[in-house]
């Protein structure tokens, strides 16, 4: 299955796969935070020296989300998904396979789709976090969910806050986004109840309403 939403954007950033491989020589509950490369073009091994060691124990972290500064006090293992929903009671991010295959947890970072589940809380600080949430609220519809709701692109619900942040990014970034466009963007997102041609309305229904699908 195509999925590229495995990690953060910045190149500085570690996935949690990476971070559960580094660490466990060490200790499997302790962060390790590496220095950004001295110059893009310079080997990534060479530069990515540890500086800095965090845990095992929690600690308390700043995350800026929807706009707002955060602090949330998680242990260096927790990850992204884990900290929206437990500890900021974020919950419209959903927890299906923790394990990047099926996108119900995808949030953007930077703009940019990530699945929370392979983003630790601990990377993604410096970062601006949006959930659904931030997309959109039942008193503040966005056009996209507007056009969602119209084109009946919801069954059980559970994929939807992840296949609309998908789709969000997507139209954001291509506003004359076609139906193979609408497509990939969700090649990640997996719908049990198989509601694909009702989302792919949807979003192209944004589409010829000329705006991007989040305001
Ligand atoms: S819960 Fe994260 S990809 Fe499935
Ligand atoms: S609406 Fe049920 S899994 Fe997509």
């Amino acid at each position: 299955m195509k999925h590229d939403k495995h990690g953060p954007p910045d190149s500085r950033a570690i996935s949690r796969r990476a971070f559960i491989k580094g660490a466990g020589a060490i200790a499997a509950t302790t962060g390790l935070i590496r220095t950004p490369p001295a110059s893009a073009d310079a080997a990534p091994d060479a530069q990515d020296g540890i500086v800095e060691r965090i845990g095992p124990g929690a600690q308390t972290i700043e995350l800026k989300i929807n706009g707002e500064v955060k602090r949330v006090t998680v242990e260096p293992r927790v990850t992204l998904l884990r900290a929206l929903r437990d500890h900021l009671n974020l919950t419209g991010t959903k927890l299906v396979c923790d394990r990047g295959a099926c996108g119900a947890c995808t949030v953007h970072l930077d703009g940019k789709p990530v699945t929370s589940c392979m983003v630790l809380a601990l990377d993604a600080r410096g970062h601006e976090i949006t959930t659904i949430e931030g997309l959109l609220t039942p008193d503040r519809m966005s056009p996209l969910g507007a056009a969602f709701v119209e084109h009946d692109a919801a069954q059980c619900g559970f994929c939807t806050p992840g296949m609309m942040m998908s789709m969000a990014a997507a139209l954001a970034s291509n506003p004359k986004a076609q139906l193979e466009d609408v497509k990939r963007a969700v090649a990640g997102n997996i719908c049990r109840c198989g509601t694909y041609p009702h989302v792919f309305a949807a979003a192209l229904s944004v589409v010829r309403g000329g705006n991007r699908g989040e305001s």
